[in-house]
């Protein structure tokens, strides 16, 4: 019979702290996540010293309720696995000493995880890979189209090279003076706008795979402020799903395009903007054109969760990489 592997995992990059438990991999058995996002509300956005005070005061609590959710304990468990980064370096250290000093007490193996390598192998608590692999993730501090022709092996083949996806949905949702995060929002007037504001797509040089939505952001907020100066009227569900409807048609059309070049076997979509009503239609409607299979995780798998570091984490584990007491917090590591 095949050994069963208990993997702890630990995501405290941004404003979630999260234990979960995850068997061979690809199974669940607790996931317990505590979000910040009411006491960054009204700042307009996550502010890194609040959410290291909440991560301090919530990670045993969290962990607790992880264990007994599942119904195991430390015995149970084979390796730690935590978000080593990207994020915010103070939220990060929070998990990664939690980690370490849990690692250390329990003499249990420590892994470090890419949290971007997470939002990918959120996908596989779902579906088994299938290799090579295109996945686009898109999220309020990422957005990457990444190849792997393998479990752990991450191949960037194009990024944005300013703003994130999340981080302009975010900005125009400001501007309208929606609350934060804004894409939920601006995803909702959206379906009830209509696209009649022809806003930049930036397609970026021949074959490129990279992305920008800096240019798109700026126009929003030139519309906005030009109609406001001469007091016109100007719907915000149009702007919304004009806004929107930019941003889909770059990343749809791009992933298919990457998809095609690599011959990939499968697609997935990560990050807490794969949440996006309007961008799973899309993609469902463009892969549904090929004979290529795209899976979308639910939503409660698309934001922040320890279930997918703890997922990345098990490869990593059954690859036999370990990271050492030494694991230190890395705000800009390299998804590789
Ligand atoms: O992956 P995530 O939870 O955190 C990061 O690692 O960044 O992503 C959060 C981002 C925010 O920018 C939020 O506005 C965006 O995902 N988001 C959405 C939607 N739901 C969340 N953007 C567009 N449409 C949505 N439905
Ligand atoms: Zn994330």
């Amino acid at each position: 019979m095949m050994n069963e592997t208990y993997i702890l995992g630990i995501e405290t990059s941004c404003d979630e702290t999260a234990v979960a438990i995850i068997k061979n991999g690809r199974e669940t058995i607790s996931n317990v996540v505590a979000s910040q996002i009411e006491s960054h509300k009204r700042f307009g956005g996550v502010v890194p010293e609040i959410a290291s005070r909440h991560h301090v005061e919530q990670i045993t609590l969290v962990l607790e309720e992880a264990f007994k959710e599942a119904g195991l304990s430390w015995d149970d468990i084979d390796a730690i696995a935590v978000t080593e980064g990207p994020g915010l370096v103070g939220a990060l250290l929070i998990g990664v000493n939690a980690a370490k000093a849990l690692a250390f007490a329990k003499n249990k193996p420590l892994v470090g995880v890419h949290h971007i390598a997470g939002h990918i192998y959120a996908n596989r608590l779902e579906e088994e890979f299938q290799f090579p692999l295109l996945a686009l993730i898109v999220s309020g501090g990422h957005t990457e189209l990444v190849l792997m022709r393998d479990h752990g092996q991450y191949e960037v083949i194009g990024e944005t090279r300013d703003d994130a996806a999340g981080e302009a949905y975010d900005k125009v949702a400001r501007m309208l003076s929606l609350p934060y995060p804004g894409g939920p929002h601006i995803d909702r007037l959206a379906a009830k706008g209509e696209e009649n504001i022809e806003f930049p797509r930036a397609w970026l040089e021949e074959g490129s795979f990279d992305f920008s939505f800096s240019g798109l952001k700026s126009a929003v907020i030139n519309k906005i402020h030009n109609a406001k100066q001469k007091g016109e009227p100007l719907k915000e569900e149009d702007i919304a799903a004009s806004f929107q409807a930019s941003v889909i048609d770059v990343l749809v059309t791009k992933t298919v395009k990457a998809a095609q070049q690599y011959h990939v076997k499968q697609v997935i979509v990560a990050g807490g903007v794969a949440a996006n009503k309007g961008l799973r239609q899309e993609l469902e409607a463009k892969f549904s054109e090929t004979d290529i299979p795209l899976l979308i995780p639910p939503l409660r798998l698309c934001t922040d969760n320890a279930a997918m570091i703890a997922a990345a984490g098990t490869i990593n584990f059954e690859q036999g990489k370990r990271s050492g007491l030494a694991l230190n917090a890395n705000p800009s590591l390299l998804l590789r």
